[in-house]
């Protein structure tokens, strides 16, 4: 897989604007690989993956909607319709899980850091390929109940919702910092 599209020109596609086709398995696969070149303190890999596809989209919405009632009586009908759908549109969502080693030397929140670096290295990925993409967290990353419908065990935590898919309209630019006004130098 080649491409030449640089990393500046990457912008989140609202996961309502992503449809098929997806990734298939192989470059999904490649992908992935691309996700774990990452700075990894210890070596501890303290990261995995449980791919979201096909029918389990819908069963894990169900439950995503059900856990929001319970938990937010509040919610408006355009909340729980949303929450509903969100993993309705994507073909492919990878939950980047992070499986964190405790009493490590290498304290658990650089593996917290690798885990988001390796986000941000999926996200990319998906650019480079020609998908669109959106990382998403929301209810669905905290509630105990939902992250037991995916797959998430006790002890882990969820890092990210990885929605990727073909991009059916194009999100339009949106101003980013000025690296220049970020910037000081340290004194020598
Ligand atoms: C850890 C993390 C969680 C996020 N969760 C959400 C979310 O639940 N809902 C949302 O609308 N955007 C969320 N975002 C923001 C989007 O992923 C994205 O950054 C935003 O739409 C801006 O697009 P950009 O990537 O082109 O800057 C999250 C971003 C990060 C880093």
């Amino acid at each position: 897989m080649t491409s030449t599209l640089p990393l500046i020109s990457r912008i989140s596609t609202p996961c309502k604007h992503l449809g098929d086709p997806g990734p298939d398995r192989q470059l999904l696969l490649s992908l992935l690989a691309e996700a774990v070149h990452v700075p990894d303190h210890g070596r501890l890999r303290p990261w995995r993956f449980i791919l979201i596809e096909g029918e389990a989209r819908a069963r894990i919405g169900e439950t995503l909607f059900r856990r929001v009632q319970e938990a937010v009586p509040q919610a408006s009908a355009t909340r729980l319709e949303k929450e509903q759908t969100r993993f309705s549109f994507a073909p492919c969502i990878v939950a980047v899980v992070l499986t964190p080693v405790k009493g490590h030397k290498v304290p658990e929140i650089e593996q917290l850091l690798s885990g988001g670096a390796l986000c941000m290295n999926l996200l990319h990925a998906a650019h480079q390929a020609g998908f669109g993409a959106q990382w998403l967290t929301g209810f669905a990353a905290y509630d105990r109940e939902v992250l037991a419908a995916v797959g998430v065990a006790e002890e882990e935590n969820l890092l990210g919702y990885i929605h990727i898919g073909t991009r059916r309209e194009s999100p339009p630019e949106r101003e980013r910092p000025d690296p220049a006004e970020l910037l000081t130098v340290a004194a020598p």
